[in-house]
């Protein structure tokens, strides 16, 4: 069986259409027994993959810009992953840390000390998603202040669990019809700069003061257990906050006893071009939550924080049968050990120096681009009807269409649809940042005018 990695061929090679024959027969065959409510960017059905490339069962290799929703930032099956997941498969596959523990689990609490911001003591528990880590930072939160309101923004996306829909904004497809959802959660307006009504300028001033204001009139501070904040947003478009918003909005929550939650899901382990995205503006969260490239693509997440925040919770509070399952930890040792040895957090950097003037060049040609942002190697472009703020999603929609039929695999995101992300994996070659560009600029200039908004 051919092997993955970064010793596969790092090139674009198109043998069919996309999706070829094989995946199409898959596609039949998935169609049978999946539910349709699982959705795919691109069905090619995916049989090996490292560095910067996905090749399909047609023998299609496909130059990879989504890292699996940011994920294999390491790229998959990176060596250390595969040696030390390997390793502990041979070894033992779980116990329950719950019934009987082991040094994995405590080695991947250590480094999350280590390399979450701040120095202060911290305590980790790890879970099996995303979505499960913010729920248990909201219990923790809740537990340790005794309030229990959470405040969460606009265009935030924190997982598809009951308490993490609530959290999340957008409706379609993640909320609808899924209610009732859990309480005792308010909704501020987003720091988003592109659609500040006053200008980008006066984002960051105007937004910390409506979110401190709407909390003391509909909730008071003294109700409210947490913020939790994305530092950049992931599902709802990529939104940077302006420099000045998010040290504020940490020192009002220090200033009124509110666990300020980072998720670090999306932006964590190196994406930003930092460990975390919050060390940008040495940001010190009480509590992080990680999931998504920590853990080379296997399924691991954590919350991190304040060890009194965390160790407020009576034993036996916080728990799961699989969470930190020794092969998750063993890769996330991998995955961690990948990053400082290679330097992905500089690699980020690199990406983002090599995209960005890029991108900010497209935007320039083509007014359709109204914002080009981002940091490292998380980056976004936002589209509209030129001139305006109106989003085009359609253009989105034959862009992305086009790119994924050259081989580009590319992801969308955005409350309103009309954007398009770039998350390419840390490991990526220069020669496959270069073409990948070059298949979105042909796409970008072929896309035509935007149409008539589509809802839904
Ligand atoms: C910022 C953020 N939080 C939470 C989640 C949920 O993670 P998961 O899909 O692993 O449950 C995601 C997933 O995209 C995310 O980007």
């Amino acid at each position: 069986m051919a092997a993955g990695g970064p010793a596969l061929p790092q090139e674009r090679r198109l043998v069919t259409d996309i999706p070829g024959p094989e995946s199409r027969r898959l596609l039949a065959r998935r169609d049978r027994s999946v539910a349709r409510a699982v959705s795919h960017v691109l069905p090619v059905f995916i049989t090996v993959a490292g560095g910067g490339v996905l090749v399909d069962a047609d023998g299609n290799s496909l130059i990879d810009f989504g890292s699996g929703i940011a994920v294999t930032s390491v790229g998959n099956s990176a060596p250390e992953v595969v040696e030390r997941v390997t390793q502990q498969v041979r070894r033992f596959t779980h116990t329950c840390f719950m019934v009987a523990p082991y040094e994995e689990y405590v080695s991947v609490c250590e480094e999350l000390a280590r390399l979450t911001p701040g120095g202060h003591d911290k305590r980790s528990a790890l879970f099996n998603s995303g979505a499960e880590a913010v729920e248990n930072a909201v219990k923790i939160a809740r537990h340790a202040t005794g309030r229990p309101a959470v405040v969460a923004f606009d265009h935030a996306y924190h997982g598809r669990t009951n308490l993490t829909m609530a959290l999340t904004a957008k409706n379609m497809p993640y909320k609808h019809r899924f209610g009732p959802f859990a309480g005792e959660i308010y909704r501020m307006p987003m720091a988003y700069p592109l659609r500040w009504p006053t200008g980008p300028e006066n984002c960051a001033e105007e937004a910390f003061a409506d979110v401190t204001e709407l909390i003391h009139t509909q909730i008071g501070e003294q109700n409210v257990a947490a913020v939790i904040i994305e530092p950049i947003q992931g599902e709802g478009g990529f939104v940077v906050p302006p420099d000045g918003f998010l040290p504020r909005l940490a020192e009002f929550c220090r200033e009124n006893g509110i666990v300020f939650i980072a998720d670090e899901i999306q932006t964590g382990f190196c994406r930003t071009g930092d460990w975390f995205a919050s060390d940008h503006e040495a940001v010190v969260p009480d509590l992080v939550t990680t999931a998504k490239g920590i853990a080379g693509g296997l399924p691991l997440a954590a919350v991190t924080g304040r060890a009194v925040l965390m160790d407020a919770v009576h034993v036996g509070g916080l728990g799961g049968t699989y969470g930190g399952n020794p092969v998750a930890c063993a890769a996330a040792l991998g995955a961690i050990t990948e990053m400082e040895k290679h330097d992905l957090a500089g690699r980020a950097r690199h990406i983002g120096s090599v995209m960005l003037p890029r991108l900010s060049d497209l935007a320039a040609r083509h007014p359709v681009i109204a914002d080009v942002r981002g940091r490292g190697a998380m980056l976004a472009i936002e589209l509209t009807v030129p001139g305006t703020l109106q989003p085009a999603p359609d253009v989105a929609k034959r862009i992305a269409a086009a790119c994924h039929s050259a081989g580009l695999m590319l992801l969308t995101c955005g409350t309103f649809g009309n954007v398009l992300r770039f998350l390419p994996p840390l490991v990526i070659g220069d020669h496959l940042l270069d073409e990948g560009l070059s298949i979105l600029e042909r796409a970008v200039a072929s896309a035509g005018p935007a149409g008539p908004v589509a809802h839904g």
